[in-house]
């Protein structure tokens, strides 16, 4: 069985705690696109793990977890993470395949990540980990991939090339000083030599795997409404969010996928700017951000927080073919009088029932809510369906009603015990 995991909202849904869980389950586990932008964690017992491009299978011992060629590798991040997962006394040298065709980031993707950000009048918000530029260098065929590392020769030129282009506009436009070739040479000389036993040709590899009836795990960064294509563009990230990224950022047809799994936070999120109808106000926002502890996994900046909102669901569903979702931060709504859904925005006397594709209905609209009854009780311990609060039942079958998809695991802590699995 192959599955995609994909975030159904704005990013931070808790995928790196259900990919973990699933990796129980899988031979391969891969990320296919975004880069160390992605900050997904794990928590075992008592200890915490964040990881930035390493996928969140790797601490589930006999797996193998690749990074597919649709990833922006930041190589000093990656070595960061190798030394640390290897400080745990995990064998990163048999269990990280790196695609020899994944692109890099070099120092010059970062501040001009920085850079671009100071002029812009509408910010993005980045997380300013190069990823945009490194992107765009990539559609503008002069990126540098990881086989370049491996041949001196082609990769002098390469760098020469771009640093020739890129000086010009760091001086020109940005009045930065630029980079210097000699020395980002040699540091990415030595990046290749740390990183020579990672790369392979993880296409072949996936493929080969899945020939011979082994199971994929396809770990999704950022999530849908960050879609370069689907999401609230230009308050979006670089890559393909959504699941069809899958195939062409690891180089496995879509023919193998068997299923797709959403993952959404029982209420909403969003780290950096752009459109949110659902956004809370005044102090239940702080209220909610301090409850469920909304603070970016990659940046610690504080992530906006809003009611859950089912136009974006049902837009996930459809854009990613989700068959089931997992529902995660329950917990965070345990005493809370009354909880909203989002059913439908008004803008200018019209009702939209659908997310709708222009920006400017998305920042003025104003939703319409469905309420119900919050529950009391904190549900962190409960380990069966059955025995959560009416309420909280309530909610997750109102849930189904409005999303017509299962909803086959409910998230009620951030360790791998606090899991309600919901045949
Ligand atoms: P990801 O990017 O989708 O992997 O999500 P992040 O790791 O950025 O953010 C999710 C945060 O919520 C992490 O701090 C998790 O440890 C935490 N978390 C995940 N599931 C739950 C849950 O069900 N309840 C609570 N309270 N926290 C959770
Ligand atoms: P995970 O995988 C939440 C957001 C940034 C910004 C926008 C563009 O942990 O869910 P970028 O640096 O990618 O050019 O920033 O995308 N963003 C995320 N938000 N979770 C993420 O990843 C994100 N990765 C990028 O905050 O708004
Ligand atoms: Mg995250």
């Amino acid at each position: 069985m192959n599955t995609v995991i994909v975030g159904a909202q704005w990013g931070d849904e808790g995928k790196g705690k259900i990919i973990d869980i699933l990796s129980a389950e899988t031979d391969y586990i891969v990320r296919y696109q975004g880069g160390s932008n992605a900050g997904h964690t794990v928590v075992v017992d008592t200890k915490t793990y964040i990881f930035h491009l390493i996928p969140s299978g790797i601490l589930h011992k006999g797996k193998v977890c690749c990074i597919g060629n649709g990833v922006t590798i930041d190589p000093q991040a990656l070595i960061k993470e190798i030394r640390g997962l290897e400080s745990s006394g995990i064998d990163m040298k048999k269990r990280l395949k790196i695609s020899y065709l994944s692109h890099l980031i070099f120092p010059y993707h970062k501040i001009l990540d920085e850079l671009r950000e100071g002029k812009l009048i509408h910010k993005i918000g980045t997380t300013r980990r190069g990823i945009g530029p490194c992107y765009a260098d990539k559609i503008n065929r002069c990126g540098i991939r990881v086989v370049d590392l491996f041949n001196p020769k082609v990769f002098k030129e390469k760098l020469q090339d771009n640093l020739k282009e890129k000086n010009e506009i760091f001086k020109k436009v940005y009045r930065h000083s630029g980079f210097e070739f000699e020395s980002l040479y040699k540091e990415y000389l030595g990046y290749a030599k740390a990183l020579s036993g990672y790369a392979a040709n993880v296409a072949v590899l996936l493929n080969k795997a899945i020939q011979d009836k082994k199971d994929v795990l396809f770990e999704g960064a950022q999530g849908t409404f960050l879609d370069i294509d689907f999401g609230t563009y230009p308050f979006v990230t670089s890559s393909s969010a959504i699941s069809g990224g899958c195939c062409i950022g690891s180089g496995v047809s879509p023919v193998f996928i068997d299923k797709v799994v959403g993952v959404a936070k029982a209420y909403t999120t969003r780290v950096g700017e752009g459109p949110f109808p659902t956004e809370f106000s005044g102090d239940f926002q702080k209220f909610i951000r301090e409850k469920g502890h909304e603070f970016g996994a990659t940046t610690g900046r504080p992530r906006r927080c809003g009611w859950l909102d089912s136009l974006m669901l049902k837009q996930a569903i459809l854009l990613n073919g989700i068959s089931e979702l997992a529902l995660t931060k329950l917990d965070v709504l345990d005493g809370l009088k009354s909880i909203k859904i989002a059913v439908a925005y008004r803008y200018k006397g019209k009702d939209f029932k659908e997310f709708p594709c222009d920006l400017e209905v998305l920042n003025k609209a104003r939703p319409i809510y469905k309420e119900v009854s919050g529950w009391n009780e904190n549900i962190s311990k409960t380990k069966r369906y059955n025995d959560l609060p009416r309420n909280a039942r309530d909610y997750i079958r109102l849930l189904q009603d409005i999303l017509r998809v299962k909803i086959s695991l409910v998230s009620v802590g951030s360790s791998r015990q606090e899991t309600i699995f919901i045949s």
